[in-house]
């Protein structure tokens, strides 16, 4: 399809009364019409467990698009586009009717028989769901039929390959969109478009010239109401196994060929193929995990992630991750690339620094600085753009160098906010690209990695937890995992991009 052209399509939510949709998904798509990248004709159908009758469930669509609204009249005809459908999802009854009330509204807005399936709901559900989908008949449309699923995609390899076999019985793979909203983030996109579209870093992009890489995710929140899962999940599955593996294999790829959704998704898969796996005692040495104790944030007094609710007060489970991984190929032998997550951190904050090896013979030592390397940092949230640190002449009689920042900040430049994540990938779905969506290939590479350093931490209690306060920087063994190989983290204060 013509990218241009705007999808006819019906969007099935399950999951249309929870938080996802109500925060992210029913927005994005409001701002997709508001943009007229929505055609006329659209229909979502909401399904979720409790009754609602198609007014209640409209109004709902009202409150949840209205703080970003311009326009009531807009706001009401978009929600006119909005159904409801109660349902049980393991009962093919409820199928049954969700399958007439697709085609009807099918041949109302004459959506070609193009179907988007959004499971957006507990996990444990997406097999059973697919599985329905297809014996129950809601697959067989004369158009599209798409499966978009959200994380977490399993809970390690071998629960992955269950969820993957089971989908896989109603959709190809072709046609499972799995969400890693990383991916829909505009300078995670920018990432390529740095690395491919300048002369003047490919050439640098490898063990020759880059001496390391720094990936940091850092938030300011804590598990919240999430508990439940976060008990099970911890950082490691949370952030890293998806998140942070997908920025380092588009930092790590070699150019595609073409731009095409195959020849990007087969390098990452390349990338991530070369991980060094660690296993075993080598666990330890390159990865460190964290837990928050209470602390306080900005005058406010938290929690520690013991007491907090539906949480074991013996938690074994980290809410921070710091690791190191070595990428075994001829670009990247040597090279580290350091990563690190964790929640109830000082500062929300994503960044990636990439740093330069020193020149080869310092002439300006006898400054009052020493020289510092330079650094490309890519700002990935909460602002976004790219600083690139050099050194320069210090204005004035002497010869002194002095570090200087050359800033590029997107809301500088173009006046506007960029899309918000779901907004582009709800996008792509409806037009058939799924590049930005993670392969089942790449799932499978990070579970088989990621498995390994969980089979060590969650069989050997961490006895130093909590082992960082709530509202700090993060505890000190991440520091020690850089130290010894004679690096450190670029402090987050000095990397900010300055608009100006
Ligand atoms: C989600 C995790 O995938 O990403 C959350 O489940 C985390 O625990 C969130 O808070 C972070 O996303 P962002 O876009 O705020 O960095």
């Amino acid at each position: 399809m013509n990218t241009n052209e705007k999808p006819s399509a019906l969007i099935i939510i399950f999951g249309a009364t929870g938080d996802l949709a109500n925060r992210k998904l029913f927005p994005s798509l409001y701002r997709l019409f508001e943009k007229g990248n929505l055609s006329e004709k659209f229909a979502v159908i909401g399904v979720a467990r409790r009754p609602l009758s198609n007014e209640q469930f409209q109004q709902n669509i009202k409150n949840s698009v209205q703080s970003s609204a311009q326009e009531q009249a807009l706001v009401d005809e978009f929600a006119t586009h909005f159904y409801y459908h109660s349902h049980d999802v393991t009962d093919s009854a409820s199928y049954a009717s969700l399958k007439k009330m697709a085609e009807d509204l099918d041949s109302h807005y004459q959506l070609d028989g193009n179907r988007i399936f959004y499971l957006a709901m507990a996990p444990e559900f997406f097999g059973t769901i697919a599985i329905h989908l297809k014996e129950d008949g809601l697959t067989m449309v004369d158009g599209f039929k798409r499966l978009v699923i959200e994380k977490p995609f399993g809970h390690d390899l071998e629960s992955a390959k269950a969820l993957n076999k089971q989908i896989r019985k109603a959709f190809s793979e072709n046609e499972i969109y799995r969400i890693d909203h990383y991916l829909g983030k505009e300078m995670v996109q920018n990432i390529e478009v740095i690395r491919f579209a300048n002369a003047l870093f490919e050439p640098l992009w490898n063990n020759r010239y880059i001496s390391n890489i720094q990936v940091t995710s850092s938030e300011t929140l804590g598990v919240e109401e999430r508990g439940r899962y976060y008990e099970k999940s911890g950082a490691l599955r949370d952030m890293v196994q998806n998140h942070m593996f997908q920025m380092v294999a588009l930092l790590a790829m070699e150019p595609p060929i073409k731009l095409t959704t195959d020849e990007i998704r087969s390098e990452k898969g390349r990338v991530l193929k070369a991980l060094r796996p660690i296993e075993g005692n080598k666990v330890n040495e390159y990865f460190i995990r964290g837990q928050y104790g209470a602390g306080d944030l900005n005058g406010k007094t938290l929690l520690g992630y013991r007491e907090e609710q539906m949480v074991d007060p013996r938690s074994n489970t980290e809410t921070y991750v710091a690791g190191k991984l070595m990428i075994d190929n001829f670009r990247w032998a040597g090279v580290p690339f350091y990563i690190r997550t964790g929640k109830r951190l000082s500062t929300k904050s994503t960044k990636i620094v990439i740093q330069f090896k020193d020149i080869p013979m310092n002439l300006y030592y006898q400054t009052e600085q020493a020289l510092q390397p330079n650094l490309l940092v890519i700002h990935i949230q909460p602002e976004e753009g790219i600083t690139l640190h050099l050194n320069a002449k210090k204005a004035g009689q002497s010869l002194n160098a002095t570090p200087i920042k050359l800033n590029f900040a997107n809301k500088g430049i173009n006046g506007l906010n960029t899309p918000e994540a779901y907004e582009k990938l709800l996008d792509d779905c409806m037009h058939g690209d799924a590049t930005n969506f993670t392969h089942w290939d790449e799932v499978a590479l990070s579970w088989s990695f990621v498995d390994k350093i969980s089979a060590v931490w969650e069989n050997t209690k961490e006895e130093n937890f909590p082992n960082y306060p709530a509202g700090s920087k993060g505890p000190k063994a991440a520091d020690e995992l850089l130290e010894k190989d004679g690096f450190f983290w670029w402090p987050m204060a000095d990397l900010e991009v300055e608009t100006c």
